[in-house]
């Protein structure tokens, strides 16, 4: 077995990713994918956590497959979560280990239950929705990594990660699974350009995120209306709405840009339509490469679902040895217990 360090990351099949995923996660997921072994997958047993409709999941989240290897994932790192059942049976076993009270403190949980409350949909607040943070701890402890790399807005989800795994080491006796340490890039917070007080979320509505597979057209109009100014009451800090600007040209443009743009900045002679261009200019060179290698692998769709299938199967044989293995030590058995 090779002695590279273990990456391990997930997705939700949302549809369509958007710069938020791009620059937070995904990008740095293709650069890792050189000096580690990394495993990345497509979570849709995350996403029936929330009202759902089966044929729109199971377009999504081919779509989401397809997209990230448009994106550069290699074919033989990826996953897609339902078929590797695992992830769902060791996710009950680590339940058993996690306490109600964490459970509950998890932001995301409450943020979505409050979502649901407003929309008086009370009911539809699911087991699964509760348990969905030890679901993400099954998700990444499975595979032993070393580290995993997310957005910020993962943070708490990684520390109960953490948390679950030093507790069964300890409750144990044995220091079976790593506690993986999270990798953040300088974007793991990119906000939304309508509402620059936010991070960009598929949830907050159409306007608030850019979809890196989107339209050109769409894209300059997104960055054109950007909020600048919104948010801060001291003139004398950048503002969040134009740092996530410069962030975006930090990440994809040319340094030169940034530093001139910023020198104006710091001068006062800044024309935030001159930003703004740049920003446009960047984003619609993204889209547009990324548009067309998606079209190469959708031109090729049915082979390439095959061979998700395929590395999926692979990476499942690694999850069915940590099972065998967790089994053992908690005292269940499997098939070859005598
Ligand atoms: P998800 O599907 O919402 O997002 C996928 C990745 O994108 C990052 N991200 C952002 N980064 C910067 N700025 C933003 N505005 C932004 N929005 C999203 C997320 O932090 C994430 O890294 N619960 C996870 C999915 C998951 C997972 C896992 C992740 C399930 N199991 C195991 C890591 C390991 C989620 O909903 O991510």
């Amino acid at each position: 077995m090779s002695d590279k360090k273990t990456i391990l990351s997930c997705i939700q099949p949302t549809g369509d990713i958007h710069l938020g995923n791009y620059l937070g996660a995904i990008k740095n997921w293709v650069e890792l994918q050189k000096d580690y072994r990394c495993f990345y997958g497509v979570v849709d047993y995350h996403a029936i956590t929330m009202p759902y409709n089966p044929e729109k999941l199971r377009a999504n989240t081919w779509n989401m497959a397809f997209q990230l290897l448009a994106c550069g994932i290699k074919i033989e790192n990826l996953f897609v979560q339902s078929l590797i059942p695992e992830h769902a049976e060791l996710c009950w076993m680590l339940g058993c280990l996690s306490s109600y009270g964490e459970i509950t403190r998890m932001t995301q949980f409450k943020d979505k239950t409050a979502q649901l409350k407003s929309s008086s949909k009370s009911s539809l607040i699911s087991g699964g929705l509760f348990y969905y943070p030890v679901l993400q701890a099954a998700d990444i402890l499975i595979y032993h990594p070393d580290y995993v790399p997310v957005g910020k807005d993962q943070d708490q989800h990684l520390e109960l990660t953490r948390n679950i795994a030093e507790r069964f080491n300890h409750q144990f006796g044995k220091e079976y699974f790593k506690t993986p340490q999270t990798l953040m890039t300088k974007n793991a917070k990119v906000l939304s350009m309508a509402d620059p007080t936010k991070k960009m979320s598929k949830s907050l509505g159409e306007k608030h995120y850019i979809n890196i597979f989107g339209d050109e057209a769409r894209v300059r109009k997104q960055v054109r209306s950007a909020v600048t100014d919104s948010g801060i009451s001291d003139s004398e800090q950048m503002s969040p709405g134009i740092k996530n600007l410069f962030d975006i040209i930090a990440a994809l443009g040319s340094m030169e840009d940034h530093q001139r743009l910023m020198s104006d900045y710091t001068t006062g002679s800044l024309k935030y339509s001159e930003l703004k261009e740049v920003v446009a200019d960047v984003l619609c060179s993204l889209v547009n490469e990324k548009r067309t290698a998606l079209e190469g692998i959708l031109a090729d769709k049915k082979n390439i679902k095959y061979q998700i299938q395929q590395s999926s199967a692979v990476i499942r044989t690694q999850a069915q040895q940590t099972l065998k293995e967790v089994k053992s030590i908690m005292g269940l058995l499997h098939t070859k217990t005598k």
